[in-house]
């Protein structure tokens, strides 16, 4: 026996030798390969690397360059975003690599968010599945569309944590908490990168906003953010070094400022942690004209912040051409090194070679592969399973879902009958044309089993601030023709005639996503207006909620009879809707952050610290760290979702109760479900540390597992729990286990948990 596991040993050191081998002599060929090209390459040219631009096409500011096919034959360019299409792009790279002097090959990015053709649903929803293979397919089947499409380089994951729903860049993230955001962050770096970057369905990924976008003051976008460095490393980093962890190929660095440097020039951010502390290999974008924002920041002007960013860290200026414009004057001047510009155009070149651009360029150029590749059957029926495993149900009293096929059905709502705005935020390839709307898909499910009588009822809004804002980039919200009150008169007639009433309510696609906070995070109340209109016809209400935040909905929580929170649900969405509304799929979906009560507990997290006088039930409220007109619990926790069926929840049970050293224990417990139908569950484990150096969250996620019972049916779930998992950031930023006592809690969301102890000495 002890021969045979020396024997299995030396194969493993000698496999890990011959891999750190064989990386060795890639590596040295690539930087040979490298070396001799600079040697070849002048100053500009090395500055042209640098410079990335857009010719317009999905623009998120001002476009500010000019006469770029000039500039591609000059070697100014290092690449193009915003284009896509195997023609498009076979004819730009032609420039490059027929017609510029070294014949550098260009990399084509793009914003392909959740899905490219086909569109799954918006991260945030994507989050709430908690499904990490499925996550992870979903960035895969991107890659493959947009590699088809003639891309080779993605602007995801976004992976900043949000803890402020009145922010609309929400929807792009996995929500509030850094481990269920860094296991999301490793899915779908996997999923779009593959373990071959020079496949030809694989693309570059790019996490981003490094760092801390989501922490904005107010949630009002692109705003200041000011942070601990303790709560940053805790809280808040995790994903994007996840990201890292991974392999991510490239970083995008934020609008927003950390301790006040724009994070575009900041060194803290661009080479203390991600270079020296995480070890990253690959390049730093800018983000839209961040470079140039530093300006309005109030950092210099264009030649210093572009001097600054470079020795920050940054390698690549996305739209500013500050880097092409200033930085040759400022090596003159001894304002930049040759060596800091060398170190960037080398990162950039490096990216090229590893994506295999220098020995075929035109990898994604094939026309017949993308009309084969993109918006598949198998690709839809993806984006469907997809939609159905991130919906949450957040009520369902007297068990009226799933709704039966049969009766009468008013399908009332802005959104019941609404293609426009079923994708969501950032769909830039998705065609809504092609997206199934709920009233398509309840025919689809249902077909002649139902009667539906379908009534618009309310426009999405009816403020005019808020309809102009929205409609900025399309018209998302249309107003009807008729007065508020003669749609609201047509959907209460339908209910009043119906069995079931099903009101698809909530947001337009583009209420959420960049530069859209919203202050306000209710129902508009256009629709709020017609909700009461309906519930006060007694008939059963079942709210479909669109949205791509958390929202306020107290009243609607008591007083609505059902509520299921579909954010948007992408291609397939009407069909996705239906089958969960009919229980051909039972919804299973948990909350990847905290819906609060009124926008005065913002924010408002799971992962909350005790405070030195925290509330505690049957507490007299003075005194206490709490409200006047509130109370301190959120509407909806973290990891909140129903199901058709129910589940029971044993206590854990600690494989022990006493460790040292990096000794690791396990906890189990026995889940049943206790209902009448078959479900999935994601069973959720949480720790907490007493007593630490640093004041420690009241309850931290540190695993979960999803499974599926049959009704009746019993599992024993059995979780790891790691040394690793012990450590938190002490004051020195150290990450350290210290001894004490630990509660561990299981359970089926952030609230309702059954608790065990132990302690490491
Ligand atoms: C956004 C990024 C995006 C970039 C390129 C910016 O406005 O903040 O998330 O990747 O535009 O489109």
């Amino acid at each position: 026996m002890k021969k045979i596991c020396l024997f299995i040993s030396a194969l493993l050191f000698i496999s890990i030798l011959s891999f750190a081998q064989t990386t060795y002599q890639q590596d040295v060929k690539m930087n040979k390969f490298i070396s001799d090209l600079m040697s070849k390459m002048t100053l500009d040219e090395k500055i042209g690397q640098l410079n990335l631009v857009t010719p317009g096409g999905a623009v998120t500011g001002s476009v500010v360059s000019s006469d770029v096919d000039n500039k591609i034959r000059n070697g100014q360019v290092g690449g193009l975003f915003g284009i896509n299409g195997p023609d498009k792009i076979r004819q730009a790279q032609d420039i490059a690599v027929k017609n510029s002097r070294l014949h550098i090959p260009l990399f084509f990015g793009l914003d392909v968010i959740h899905g490219h053709r086909t569109i799954f649903p918006i991260p945030l929803g994507l989050s709430c599945s908690w499904d990490m293979p499925m996550i992870q397919n979903t960035a895969h089947i991107a890659a493959t569309e947009a590699a088809a499409d003639g891309l080779n380089w993605v602007y995801s994951p976004m992976v900043d944590i949000a803890r402020d729903p009145r922010w609309g860049r929400i929807a792009e993230g996995a929500g509030e908490d850094p481990y269920l955001g860094s296991q999301i962050a490793t899915a779908m770096v996997r999923g779009y990168q593959g373990n071959d970057l020079t496949a030809n369905n694989t693309v570059m990924a790019c996490v981003k906003h490094y760092a801390l976008y989501g922490a904005a003051e107010a949630g009002r976008d692109y705003n200041t953010v000011d942070m601990s460095r303790i709560k940053m490393y805790q809280y808040y980093l995790p994903p994007y070094k996840a990201a890292v962890d991974a392999g991510v190929g490239s970083v995008m660095s934020s609008f927003n400022e950390v301790d006040g440097i724009p994070a575009t020039g900041n060194k803290f951010l661009l080479t203390d942690v991600l270079r020296t502390q995480w070890g990253f290999k690959g390049f730093v974008v800018s983000d839209y004209t961040s470079l140039s924002e530093m300006i309005n920041h109030g950092t210099g002007d264009l030649q210093t912040v572009s001097a600054n960013a470079l020795k920050a860290g940054l390698d690549m200026d996305m739209v500013a051409e500050g880097f092409l414009n200033t930085l040759k004057k400022s090596l003159q001047e001894g304002k930049v090194t040759q060596k800091q510009v060398d170190d960037a155009c080398r990162r950039i070149l490096e990216a090229k070679y590893k994506m295999g651009l220098f020995d075929d360029a035109y990898r994604h150029c094939d026309a017949q592969r993308a009309s084969a590749a993109i918006l598949t059957d198998s690709n839809r029926m993806a984006s469907r399973m997809a939609a159905e495993h991130s919906f949450v149900l957040l009520k369902n009293s007297n068990n009226v879902l799933p709704l039966k096929k049969s009766g009468t059905i008013a399908l009332v709502g802005p959104l019941a009958d609404n293609q426009r705005n079923m994708l969501g935020t950032w769909n830039i390839r998705g065609e809504y044309s092609e997206d199934i709307t709920v009233a398509q898909g309840i025919k689809n499910i249902a077909g002649n089993d139902v009667n539906v009588l379908y009534a618009r009822g309310a426009n999405i809004s009816d403020d005019s601030m808020t309809i102009a804002n929205t409609n900025t980039l399309g018209k998302e919200i249309d107003v009807d023709s008729r007065t508020p009150q003669q749609m609201i008169d047509e959907a209460v007639a339908a209910a009043n005639k119906a069995d079931v009433v099903v009101a698809c309510l909530g947001e337009a696609a583009d209420m959420t996503g960049e530069a859209s906070s919203m202050s306000n995070i209710s129902l508009q109340q256009s629709q709020e207006n017609l909700l009461q209109a309906l519930i006060a016809t007694g008939k059963p209400v079942v709210v479909v909620l669109f949205n791509g935040r958390p929202m306020t909905l107290p009243w609607e929580n008591k007083n609505a009879t059902a509520m299921l929170d579909v954010w948007f649900p992408g291609t397939e969405a009407g069909n996705a809707i239906a089958d969960v509304l009919f229980g051909n799929y039972n919804p299973s979906g948990k909350l990847s952050t905290s819906f609060p009560q009124n926008v005065g507990q913002i924010p408002i997290y799971y992962n909350h610290k005790n405070t030195g006088r925290p509330l505690h039930d049957g507490d007299g409220h003075k005194f206490k760290s709490d409200y006047l007109d509130v109370t301190n619990e959120p509407l909806y926790p973290f990891g909140y979702g129903l199901s058709y069926t129910s589940f029971s929840y044993s206590d854990p049970v600690l494989s022990k109760t006493t460790i040292s050293g990096t000794e690791g224990l396990t906890a189990t417990v026995t889940v049943t479900n206790t209902g009448n139908y078959d479900g999935e569950e994601v069973v959720q484990l949480y720790l907490h540390e007493k007593y630490a150096s640093i004041t420690p969250a009241v309850k931290q996620l540190k695993g979960f597992q999803k499974i599926f019972l049959k009704k009746g049916e019993s599992k024993q779930v059995v979780f790891n729990i790691n040394h690793s998992d012990l450590m938190f950031y002490n004051s020195d930023l150290k990450l350290v286990a210290e001894p004490g006592d630990f509660d561990v809690m299981t359970g089926g969301d952030s609230r309702d948990v059954k608790t065990a102890s132990f302690t490491l000495k």
